[in-house]
């Protein structure tokens, strides 16, 4: 083992010289004396004396810190002996990274349980009238169903894949541990289509009842109403609080399906060299030369990152559309909701509503 990586080490002097990347100092190593002219464990030569390669602190040093060599295999990334970056990339994963997303996690979930115990489950104000008003029809609530669950699925495969290992082992046993990994794995790389597919139903269906208006400032001031009993902030089919969860959801979610791709088929894109390059227009003086694998690494950070920030606030979505809200989640169950919950969450839809449909009555010919 030791010859072969002696041997190989010596192959990589010679390839590193002739390509002229300055790695090895060519006249440098030609200066050294001819190995058999070496003293025997004298500075800078190889013991052994095997093929007679002289040892350059200058050269491993640049090995070191990741020289790009030459291989004649086609996989020209392996002409990098030692990638720092990865030692980077590993510590910044398992390590701050991993440890905010907990904390994102777990500050929601207190959050949201305080909210709860201070403020309860919103009430349907006058109670219910009986009366129901469609909210959404059967092409809506399927795609917002294709998305939320996907993202459901992803998130606790992808959490598998980030945290898992940290525990499940001990709890399920390591047979099944991988068992579950490994189809979560495959899960994850399949579902992301139907992700995907439903982002651009509901961006398809929704947008333009999210383009920001002047109400959204007035909810946003008065906090949706949601902290004070009896405020209920004006508000057409979606509130300012509605609007920040689907941008979220279609920018958010956009990101992660692109840098998904770039994790599904690795070494084909330079998406980080790209938009690095375009944010120094603004001045952020950020890297442009990225290797492959460096490209690789900053896809997946991203992804993970994006993906813990939106668990965070989606926690907040579904706990507001069950149980933190009576009357909410028949909007996305039956499609209809009792007509005093819409008055008082969407006062100007229900009107938007009522005067197309009286509009509709008025061209309908006599019977
Ligand atoms: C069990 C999980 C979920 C429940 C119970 C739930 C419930 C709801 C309800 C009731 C609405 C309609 C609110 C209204 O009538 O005004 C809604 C809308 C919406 N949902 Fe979900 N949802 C869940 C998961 C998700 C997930 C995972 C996503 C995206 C990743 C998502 C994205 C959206 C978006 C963009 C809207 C429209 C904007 C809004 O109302 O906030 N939902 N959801």
């Amino acid at each position: 083992m030791r010859l072969i990586g002696i041997l190989s080490a010596a192959l990589l002097v010679l390839t590193l010289s002739l390509a002229g990347t300055g790695v090895a100092n060519a006249q440098d190593t030609a200066a050294q004396p001819a190995p058999e002219e070496a003293a025997p464990g004298s500075s800078g030569s190889v013991p052994g004396g095997v093929l007679g390669n002289t040892s350059d602190s200058e050269f491993w040093r640049k090995i070191r810190q990741g020289a790009q060599g030459n291989v004649s295999i086609p996989d020209k990334k392996a002409g990098v002996l030692i990638q720092s970056e990865g030692e980077s990339w590993r510590a910044l994963r398992n390590g701050p990274l991993s440890t905010y997303g907990i904390w994102a996690m777990l500050g929601m979930v207190i959050l949201l349980a305080l909210f709860f115990a201070l403020r309860g489950r919103i009430k349907i104000e006058h109670g219910p009238s009986g009366q129901l008003i469609e909210r959404f029809n059967i092409i809506e609530r399927i795609g917002h169903w294709l998305t939320a669950i996907s993202f459901i699925i992803l998130a606790l495969t992808g959490l598998n894949l980030l945290y898992g290992r940290y525990f499940l082992p001990q709890v399920i046993g390591k047979d099944a541990f991988a068992t579950i990994t490994e189809a979560g794995k495959w899960a994850h790389d399949w579902v992301a289509f139907a992700f995907m597919a439903g982002l651009v139903i509901i961006f398809v269906l929704w947008v333009v009842h999210n383009i920001p208006n002047r109400h959204d400032l007035i909810w946003l001031a008065k906090g949706g109403g949601l902290f004070t009993k009896g405020s209920h902030p004006p508000s057409r089919k979606f509130n300012a609080g509605q609007k920040l969860i689907f941008w979220i959801t279609i920018l958010g979610g956009a990101s992660l399906s692109l840098s998904g791709w770039v994790l599904l088929d690795p070494f084909q894109y330079a998406m980080f060299a790209k938009t690095f390059q375009f944010l120094n227009v603004f001045g952020f003086g950020l890297p442009t030369e990225l290797t492959p694998l460096q490209e690789q690494q900053l896809a997946q950070l991203w992804h993970s990152a994006i993906s813990l920030f939106m668990i965070a606030v989606i926690l907040a979505h579904i706990y507001i559309g069950s149980i933190g809200m009576e009357g909410a989640f028949a909007a996305m169950g039956s499609g209809k909701v009792d007509l005093n919950w819409a008055k008082e969450h969407h006062n100007l839809w229900v009107e938007e509503v009522e005067a197309a449909a009286t509009n509709e009555a008025a061209k309908a010919p006599a019977e």
